[in-house]
């Protein structure tokens, strides 16, 4: 038997302990184990079942977020595949045409009931006895038929992801599974989608969708690692984000997934902004110019945090979801949540046909490309720039909004050719970072729109380098943060002319003053806080709203540098997954 598994099972001690009873051995203390030992337990059993049908009873008694493959000598040929919770796709290459653009959903007559392992339970026979009948009736003749390729050439594989950029080397036709389906490729070749029971919601085919991804977007190039590519990418990232929403002539922006709900949006009591690490960050940055913009209250929550406290929703509030991946499970039960109570739910993801993206009402595609490395980077600038421009929408009508918005458009006009500068101080982080790398903290301090910055600096500092790092909001500096500052302890210290300027350079002051000597990032030009920093990182100026997009990029790169400097894997940080799809 050959499994490939993502995810996590919560009641595998359960399973374990009842097939232990049943005499199995085990080698590991992984759950991934107890789905081949059960797979085979029920193989035992039931020597007449077809491998669709074992996988589909093994499901039956599974409990968590899980994708799994299967494949065995006991069926070759065969590979049956199926999520619940974590996401997977099916890849298709053929040398002709399909002739259909979807596949129908197979059920089975009678829906086999879910067996509870007990101490002496012993897993019945559901086998759906008489034959699968498609949704709306088809035949099934007509209904697998249909999906082979057109022509003579009748050859076709199949190829089975978690995500589209593993497979887009191969075809750029997919179809994303929903949770519970079972996908199963049989020894003619044919693929079938079944699900055990047919519910309301159930759409009754899956798509078959054709990426826009280009390979070059997933492949390394002249970069050590999918994280360095990414940062350097950022002037044309951010550039896609915005192409055909904003015109910079006429001063308008459209967000075609939003624009019928603008309406909606303004009338709404509050704005809710939910999302986990990186994404989190991003709704921090943005706070500031929604609450000025829309002129709404607007919360800020951690997804983890907001579901603990079962924090009250209303039908009038309008809840932000933001991911990268769209499939973080914190972000997509906090999602569901809100959604059960009535609230208007727009999803802010980068990735199309992700679950965020399926259950939103409405929401922005933020454009970046596919991000591979762990450590988010790109998807950061543009998140910003999805919810810049969404303040922008929303605030079109508002004629003492004008100046600020002309101001606001005109610096995301200059913005690609800011960031390509950023990106030119590389060599000179990389100086200061052979500095820092071996220290066992790192402290980063600002405030107002620099605050994020320093939240999503530590956040790349720890989640690459391992190193402690900790972003400090300079107003807090009095009470404790103070405390740990000596010559000793790096610090980076960001001080922008804006209007907490006076305040950073007051606490700026205070860190020197206990002998604290910080790399500091500001202004090109600025000579004021200059005479303070150990080394200074000059940054151009933009307005005060979107100088979080420009201090960050050095920070970005002294994550980068520390971290090849301290040899550690930067796409692939030891403990962390790219998409966290477990609680
Ligand atoms: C994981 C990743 C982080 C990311 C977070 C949220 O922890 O390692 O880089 O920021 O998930 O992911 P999302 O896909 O929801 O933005």
């Amino acid at each position: 038997m050959w499994i490939s598994f993502a995810g996590i099972i919560t009641n595998y001690k359960d399973v374990k302990q009842f097939l232990v009873q049943k005499g199995h051995k085990f080698r590991s203390d992984t759950d991934t184990e107890i789905i081949a030992k059960l797979i085979k337990h029920i193989h035992g059993l039931h020597p007449n079942y077809s491998f669709r049908e074992l996988v589909e009873q093994v499901i039956q008694q599974l409990e968590g977020a899980f994708a799994l493959c299967f494949k065995s000598m006991h069926f070759p040929g065969e590979v049956v595949a199926t999520r619940r919770g974590s996401p997977l796709l099916v890849g298709i290459k053929t040398k002709t045409k399909l002739a259909t653009d979807h596949i129908p959903i197979l059920y089975s007559k009678d829906s086999p009931e879910k067996v509870e392992l007990k101490e002496h339970s012993k897993l019945k026979d559901h086998r759906p006895h008489g034959h699968e009948i498609p949704a709306h009736g088809l035949a099934r003749s007509q209904s697998t038929s249909e999906f082979l390729p057109q022509g003579d050439n009748k050859e076709v594989e199949y190829f089975f992801a978690s995500d589209a950029s593993a497979i887009i080397e191969h075809t750029d036709r997919v179809i994303y599974l929903l949770d519970d389906d079972v996908a199963s490729v049989e020894k003619e070749g044919v693929l079938k989608i079944h699900r055990l029971k047919r519910t309301l919601e159930d759409t009754h085919a899956r798509e078959i969708t054709t990426l826009k991804m280009e390979i070059q977007q997933i492949m390394k190039g002249n970069f050590s690692s999918f994280m360095q590519k990414e940062i350097f990418e950022q002037p044309e990232s951010v550039v896609t984000t915005m192409r055909g929403r904003i015109n910079f002539d006429s001063e308008t922006v459209v967000l075609g997934g939003i624009k019928d709900y603008i309406g909606e949006i303004r009338r709404c009591r509050r704005l809710l902004l939910i999302a986990c690490g990186t994404s989190y960050n991003s709704a921090i940055a943005t706070r500031q110019l929604l609450e000025e913009l829309t002129e709404l209250p607007v919360m800020v929550d951690l997804a983890s945090d907001f579901l603990d406290r079962n924090t009250p929703i209303f039908r009038d509030d309008v809840c932000f979801f933001i991911s990268q991946s769209g499939e973080t499970a914190d972000t997509l039960m906090a999602l569901r949540y809100c959604k059960q109570r009535g609230a208007l739910i727009v999803g802010i993801t980068n990735t199309v046909g992700s679950s965020i993206c399926r259950e939103s009402h409405c929401g922005v595609h933020i454009n970046a490309g596919p991000e591979i490395g762990v450590a988010s980077t790109k998807a950061y600038t543009s998140q910003i720039i999805s919810l810049v421009m969404f303040a922008l929408m929303v605030s079109e009508d508002r004629i003492s909004a004008q100046p600020r918005r002309s101001e606001i458009i005109q610096g995301l006009r200059n913005l690609p050719d800011q960031i390509k500068e950023v990106l030119e101080l590389d060599s000179k982080i990389q100086e200061i970072s052979k500095k820092v790398f071996e220290k066992k903290s790192l402290l980063v301090l600002g405030r107002g729109y620099n605050y994020a910055t320093c939240l999503e600096g530590a956040l790349k500092i720890k989640e690459i380098t391992y190193m402690h790092s900790e972003g400090i909001l300079a107003g807090e500096l009095k009470h404790g943060p103070l405390a740990l500052v000596d010559k000793g302890m790096p610090i980076i210290m960001i001080c922008t002319r804006d209007n907490v300027f006076v305040k950073c350079m007051n606490a700026l002051q205070q860190v020197t003053a206990r002998e604290g000597r910080p790399i500091l990032i500001c202004h090109k030009n600025d000579q004021e806080p200059q005479k303070y920093g150990s080394s200074v990182l000059e940054v151009p100026k933009t307005v005060d709203c979107l100088q979080g997009i420009l201090t960050v990029i050095p920070l970005q790169l002294v994550s980068y540098h520390v971290a090849v400097l301290k040899g550690c894997n930067v796409d692939c940080p030891r403990n962390l997954a790219k998409s966290v799809t477990v609680e």
